[in-house]
């Protein structure tokens, strides 16, 4: 900071009083970040208003300095919440853009506001306050997805549909056991955020540029003003640690991939080949060409935003890896990748909630979809070794069951008794109970598995953690 003051008056830039040429417009809009770091204006007054009151109670500004200084503050907070604010480019950023403003409003004391403080520490410090927000919100719309998500479970805790790897045929579950498969990745990713945000609220402030102050200050007393949990322990790591963006952006990109997997299967159980579900058409589009498409635009759009949202955690990453301590203004590039994360998962998230409640469910073709791939073949097996023959040996015997019933064309349950004791002459009457749907879904009563009342159980647990 430039502390000639009568120079400071007349010269656009707050520092060029050193330099002997003004930026070419070129410069100026390169380096500036007032065009998207205004967004940080509602955070930045609240660190200042924290800044300056310690300040004050310290005696390093005077209490008619603090008067004045959060009265102004508080008219250009008004001015930018009602759009009156005129952000000027030439003052490059939001910090600088509010504290000219300021010290037109008041005088002096708005340019005694910076004392013992750095844009470096301040704007880390915004960054933490506008983060921790977001997180606040993103737990929030992650819960309400959940409740859609336990909403639907329930409603399907006995519809029976086919569990796949490799996405073939593998084992009968529930519509609503899969449903609530995708409740643990969110609960998971809520856990994360949770823990992330600890280390996201810590004060920076107090470092100033990068070695502390000479000021008489107390970060603890700001830390505890701003509602931080502590502050950061090291000068030269407050104003140049961004992890915990990266560790944010980390946990979003996991949010979005749980997003993007949950809409490649909604994509898949659309096509008609499927047909397990249909979405409401407010989240379809039709095709300007082909009269019969409904197209899944909004899933496959989410797929779509997941590489943006990974992309901007590579982003983050490849901006950190090289910086040599403490600040460099590359991390001025650090706000546009992360404001973006935000909005993108935001409003990916309302999105979900809404989708969620407009899933119909086809349960014919889920269970003829069953049916047709040997889903039961596993619990003949189990049947077999329950008989006391090895697993191993089960089943090979079950595949050649397989493979007879997929000569004939039908399922293990339309074979004849007659036919499948050619198998093993083990296998008696009750084998039809083991091999319906039903009875296989039952029978995996279990925490964690696809019984109809584990389910339910879980949908329940699910609920109390919620609330
Ligand atoms: N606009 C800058 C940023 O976003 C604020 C900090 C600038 N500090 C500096 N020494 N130039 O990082």
């Amino acid at each position: 900071m430039n502390d000639s003051t009568s120079k400071q008056d007349n010269t656009p830039q707050t520092w060029s009083g050193r330099f002997n040429e003004p930026v070419s417009a070129l410069v100026e809009r390169y380096t500036a970040s007032i065009s998207f770091d205004q967004r940080l204006a509602e955070y930045d007054i609240q660190g200042s208003l924290a800044h300056a009151q310690m300040l004050a109670e310290q005696n390093i500004i005077s209490h008619q300095d603090l008067l004045d200084i959060q009265r102004g503050l508080q008219q250009i907070r008004e001015e930018i919440r009602n759009h009156r604010f005129t952000w000027s480019q030439q003052l490059e950023d939001v910090h600088l853009n509010i504290e000219k403003r300021l010290t037109a409003l008041v005088g002096d004391a708005g340019k005694r506001l910076h004392t013992g403080r750095s844009r470096n520490d301040q704007v880390a410090t915004d960054i933490r306050l506008f983060l921790r927000a977001a997180i606040d919100e993103i737990i929030n719309l992650i819960k309400a997805m959940q409740q859609a998500l336990l909403n639907l479970a329930e409603q399907h805790v006995h519809t029976v549909m086919p569990g796949f790897t490799h996405l073939q045929v593998a084992q009968p579950v529930s519509f609503g056991h899969h449903l609530m498969a995708y409740f643990e990745m969110l609960k998971r990713d809520i856990e994360r955020l949770a823990d992330c945000r600890k280390r996201v609220n810590q004060l920076p402030l107090g470092a100033a540029a990068l070695a502390g102050t000479s000021y008489p200050i107390k970060r603890e007393q700001v830390a505890q003003l701003l509602n931080f949990e502590g502050v950061c322990q090291n000068s030269l790591d407050a104003v140049s640690d961004r992890d915990f963006a990266i560790e944010f952006s980390a946990c979003a990109a996991l949010v979005m991939t749980h997003l993007s997997r949950l809409s490649e299967e909604f994509i898949l159980w659309m096509n008609p080949s499927f047909g397990f579900i249909q979405l409401a058409d407010r989240f379809c589009t039709g095709s300007s060409i082909m009269p019969q498409k409904k197209n899944p635009d909004v899933p496959e759009l989410v797929r779509g935003k997941t590489g943006r949202v990974n992309g901007h955690l590579v982003a983050l990453l490849t901006l950190m890896k090289a910086q040599p301590l403490a600040y460099n203004k590359d991390n001025q590039e650090d706000k546009e990748p992360l404001f973006d994360t935000v909005d993108t998962l935001a409003d990916t998230l309302r999105i979900y909630a809404d989708m969620l409640g407009g899933v119909r469910v086809n349960h014919d073709r889920m269970r003829q979809a069953a049916m047709r791939g040997y889903a039961t073949a596993t619990d003949l097996a189990d049947y077999l070794v329950k008989k006391g023959i090895p697993f191993r040996d089960a089943h090979e015997i079950v595949a050649q069951a397989v493979q007879y019933a997929e000569r004939k064309g039908c399922d293990l349950s339309a074979l004849e008794l007659s036919e499948l004791q050619t198998f093993s002459t083990q296998i008696e009457a009750d084998i039809f109970a083991v091999l319906t749907l039903e009875g296989s879904m039952q029978s995996r009563n279990h925490t964690g598995g696809t019984a109809p009342e584990q389910v339910q159980a879980a949908i329940e647990q699910a609920r109390k953690w919620l609330a």
